[in-house]
């Protein structure tokens, strides 16, 4: 198996898993190899279908428990021979076993500027705070919700009429940007966590 390949695991809408489709699959050796889901609805499955990429569901209630699931996502990904793991809108916690199976192997977009409004609603938790800025963050995940070394980040200002679904579009415009750029980077091999400090991500420019 040649060249970079990515396994993707979304839940929802897919607009992330459209923008690294868009930009990156079949450019630069990259090549998403697989799509997962827990939901077999979801929007992002389609999306995988129409880019030709092959498709795999988890749901919950097929497995005993959510540990038992992550090792057949687990097994899935490996059989798939996938050098990253990008988290693009995926809903479930993942298990401390799989984090640690693909440990510095697993990324995910976040929108905040992390560590700041972690979890669900990072956009209303964002105009509840009243910044005047917020963001996107890409970040290697780790046991936490959203607390792994964080790779990049780009700003975004709150609109001045503080209007949700604005920030929402200029947030997910910067998402679609910054994700890829990021994913790009990693699979040039010019992103690693420190060797000294588990917390710090280098990045050769
Ligand atoms: C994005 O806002 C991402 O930051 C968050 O979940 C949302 C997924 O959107 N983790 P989409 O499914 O990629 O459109």
């Amino acid at each position: 198996m040649s060249g970079f390949r990515i396994v993707i695991l979304a839940s929802g809408n897919g607009s992330n898993l459209q923008a690294i489709l868009d930009r990156l699959h079949g450019r630069e050796g990259i090549e998403v190899v697989g799509v997962g889901s827990d939901k077999p609805a979801a929007r992002a499955l389609e999306r995988a279908r129409a880019a030709g990429v092959e498709t795999a569901i988890f749901p919950h209630d097929e497995y005993a428990d959510r540990a038992a699931r992550d090792v057949a996502i687990g097994d899935w990904i490996e059989a798939s021979g996938a050098d990253l793991v990008a988290l693009a809108g995926y809903m479930q916690l993942l298990s401390a076993e799989f984090v640690a199976r693909f440990r510095g192997r697993i990324v995910n977009v976040h929108p905040a500027l992390l560590p700041s409004f972690p979890g669900l609603d990072a956009i209303g938790q964002a105009l509840e705070a009243g910044v005047a800025v917020t963001g996107v963050s890409v970040h290697f995940v780790d046991e936490g919700v959203d607390t792994g070394p964080v790779i990049a980040q780009r700003q975004v200002p709150v609109p001045t009429d503080r209007d949700r679904a604005k920030l929402e579009q200029a947030i997910h415009a910067t998402e679609h940007e910054l994700y890829p750029e990021a994913i790009r980077m990693i699979a040039a091999g010019k992103v690693r966590i420190d060797a000294s400090d588990p917390h710090a991500v280098v990045v050769d420019e």
